[in-house]
């Protein structure tokens, strides 16, 4: 498996992916650790702060978390998130130079796609699984399961606008690979260096996962 599909695989394990905005990298191996600690050793740092390259590096370093970069407009962020280590790219939308740079620099691109059209494009460009980003203001898990109908290989990660009270509604579609979303890690308790909740907070939402297999690769 090339390095990009084993880190597509592990995704599909963990079935979830915590979304982070770290305003601070001091925050960020506190972070991993509740991460680790809660059962789920994911992280998409986005880069809508400063910080987000040095956490990348930071939570990266310590080899026990699968990093990625989130909000990846540009082939520069794509760059800036590879040389700190991270292991995937997702991007809110589809864009054709990111995706390509990401192939460059050896990472997996997950770019968004909510229509057929996306989708369509994001297959010409050698990807077969995309953020189905924003999820709930985009139809919801209704309109995955209808995008998903036409498009056999093609799986989905859900993000945005999902929580403990529609979780399941999203991994229950067998397209759905993981799902995304912030509610784990809240921003506030992050920079607030309350990480024995976030870490509560990630193991209830792993606790969720537990009945759902539908979606999950073997
Ligand atoms: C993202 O960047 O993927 C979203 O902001 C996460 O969405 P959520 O905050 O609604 O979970």
């Amino acid at each position: 498996m090339s390095p990009a599909g084993d880190v597509l695989a592990q995704l599909g394990a963990h079935r979830l992916v915590p979304v982070v905005v770290l305003d601070d990298a001091a925050a960020a191996d506190g972070l991993a650790g509740a991460l680790v600690a809660g059962g789920l050793p994911v992280a998409e740092v986005t880069f809508r702060t400063a910080a987000a390259a040095e956490s990348i590096r930071i939570m990266a370093s310590r080899g026990d978390v699968l990093v990625g970069a989130g909000t990846v407009l540009t082939p520069d962020q794509v760059d800036q998130a590879a040389d700190a280590g991270a292991a995937y790219v997702v991007s809110p939308g589809l864009s054709r130079a990111v995706v390509e740079r990401c192939g460059e620099r050896g990472v997996l691109a997950l770019p968004g796609a909510v229509t057929a059209s996306e989708v369509m494009a994001a297959l010409e460009l050698g990807v077969s699984t995309v953020k189905f980003f924003p999820a709930g203001t985009s139809g919801g898990a209704a309109a995955v399961k209808a995008l998903a109908a036409p498009f056999g290989g093609v799986r989905f990660v859900p993000t945005g606008g999902i929580g403990p009270a529609n979780l399941h509604e999203y991994l229950s579609i067998p397209a759905v690979h993981a799902v995304g979303g912030s509610w784990m890690v809240p921003r506030d308790l992050v920079s607030a260096g309350k990480f024995d909740e976030v870490t509560a907070l990630v193991a209830e939402a792993v606790a969720l996962t537990g009945s759902d297999s539908g979606g999950k690769e073997v």
